[in-house]
């Protein structure tokens, strides 16, 4: 058994990390986590956190789902691997599409499997080229995207997201628009003084705008995230999603939603399309349909689409070696027969208000500009002064500064800028969420100590 210094020099000398400052690791060394149980993690040091992240926004259910291990041992033994090229199926990923559709919005009744979020978006990429080229439109290829949008880290799925740190470290794919995100809190200028649902109009107008600047016989699609999570958890204003799907309707622009964040429970609703009642032509899945506990991603894709790719005689010339496989087909249909059980609805009935009733007050701090939260996933934003909502400088320091502060309190909470981000498991109880509420305030009060020396 290695000691905690041994991983840290192992991992510093040969790990490169996603979304990490080497720098950092080499200084400070890795944090390591070494099991989990329930909704804790345990780092080598045997500090134990509440994970306030449920890992990635994926162990929705926590770390310790016996029915998901079963499930994946068996597959393991019946059937570890076979593709479903060629003609091929397997019983796993046959049951698990057809149990994904029916959870779906009734127009969505076909599914592509992927390994990640980031390679579903790539497919739907694809997949909108492929449906405007069998409808006679070869030119509609442009693409409507948001700033500050995370879409994952392939070309395609950079290149979609509009997060600007990102963009600077490649050459992003041409014909991909951005237009600003519905963030209320963020308004500047003349929408600063905005009332909120007039800025979700406002915002939901800008793909108007965008659709008639770039001709609206050239535009594909338009890909978002219901609700932008690595963003900083923007929840858009009311008014803002009925706009949108009105403007797609009317501009016959394809609806991406990137639901990989909320597919599967995170609104209280299977998919958020249902919460906000919309009409997607594709739905981007990944992450919480196995609980994390094995890679699987894919697309829903609506019947309109699936005409027009299936009018095509040639063969879809896309796919994964690991497009439906039957180990995290397994884990996926034991995850959905225990969302399906109770924790979903639990969500709408009841945790959705304890969120509310607990995470709300931390507005209260005087560190903290607004407090907002839907289902469970929820976001405060730090601010120097409350009354004018003046930002700290650092460009992010007090947002680290939080995230490391809560880590000490033991909760595992996020930091986006300055704003802290928590999307919790579903299997916490009142009590527990009660637990994180407190945690996070003893994070605030040790930020405040520490921006203060
Ligand atoms: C909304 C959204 N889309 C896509 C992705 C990318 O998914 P993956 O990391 O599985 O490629 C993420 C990951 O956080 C995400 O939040």
């Amino acid at each position: 058994m290695k000691t905690l210094q041994q991983w840290q020099t192992a991992d510093a000398a040969h790990h490169l990390h996603p979304f990490t400052n080497q720098a950092d690791i080499n200084r400070q060394g890795s944090r390591v986590i070494s099991h989990a149980q329930g909704a804790y993690i345990f780092e080598a040091n045997g500090h134990r956190l509440l994970d306030g992240m449920s890992g990635l926004w994926c162990c929705n259910l926590g770390y310790s789902q016996p029915r998901i291990n079963q499930a994946i041992a068996a597959q393991l033994e019946e059937l570890p691997y076979y593709n479903t090229f060629f003609q091929c199926t397997h019983p796993r990923a046959t049951e698990l599409a057809q149990a994904i559709c029916n959870k779906a919005p009734a127009h969505l009744n076909r599914v592509f499997f992927t390994n990640s979020g980031s390679e579903a978006n790539d497919s739907v990429l694809r997949f909108v080229h492929r449906y405007w080229d069998a409808r006679g439109k070869p030119q509609r290829k442009a693409i409507i995207a948001r700033e500050n949008a995370y879409h994952g880290s392939t070309i395609a799925g950079a290149s979609l997201g509009g997060m600007g740190f990102m963009h600077e470290q490649f050459e992003p794919l041409r014909g991909i628009h951005h237009i600003p995100q519905p963030y209320w809190f963020g308004a500047k200028g003349d929408n600063a003084d905005m009332d909120e649902q007039d800025f979700g109009l406002w915002a939901a107008n800008q793909l108007e705008n965008k659709i008639l600047a770039l001709g609206p016989d050239n535009v594909a699609a338009f890909f978002a995230e219901p609700i932008q999570g690595a963003g900083g958890v923007i929840i858009p204003p009311d008014s803002y999603w009925p706009r949108i799907q009105e403007i797609c309707r009317q501009y016959d622009v394809l609806l991406v939603v990137d639901e990989v964040i909320f597919g599967f429970g995170r609104t209280g609703e299977w998919f958020a399309s249902q919460f906000y009642q919309l009409e997607p032509d594709f739905i981007v899945f990944a992450k919480g349909v196995t609980n994390g506990f094995v890679p699987l991603g894919g697309v829903l894709v609506s019947d309109r689409v699936s005409e027009a790719l299936l009018s095509h005689t040639n063969d879809l010339a896309h796919g994964f070696t690991y497009s439906g496989h039957p180990v995290a087909c397994a884990a996926a249909l034991a995850t959905l027969d225990i969302l399906a059980e109770g924790p979903i609805s639990r969500i709408k009935n009841e945790l959705s208000q304890t969120m509310r009733d607990y995470w709300l007050p931390l507005a209260d701090h005087p560190l903290v500009g607004q407090a907002r939260c839907k289902g469970l996933v929820g976001a405060l934003e730090l601010v120097k002064d409350k009354a004018s909502k003046q930002r700290f400088a650092g460009n992010g320091h007090a947002g680290t500064v939080c995230r490391n502060m809560s880590l000490q309190a033991g909760l595992v909470m996020r930091a986006t800028g300055d704003t802290m981000i928590i999307a919790p498991p579903f299997i916490l109880d009142r009590n527990e969420i009660k637990d994180l509420t407190e945690r996070a305030w003893q994070a605030l009060d040790l930020t405040q100590a520490q921006l203060q020396q």
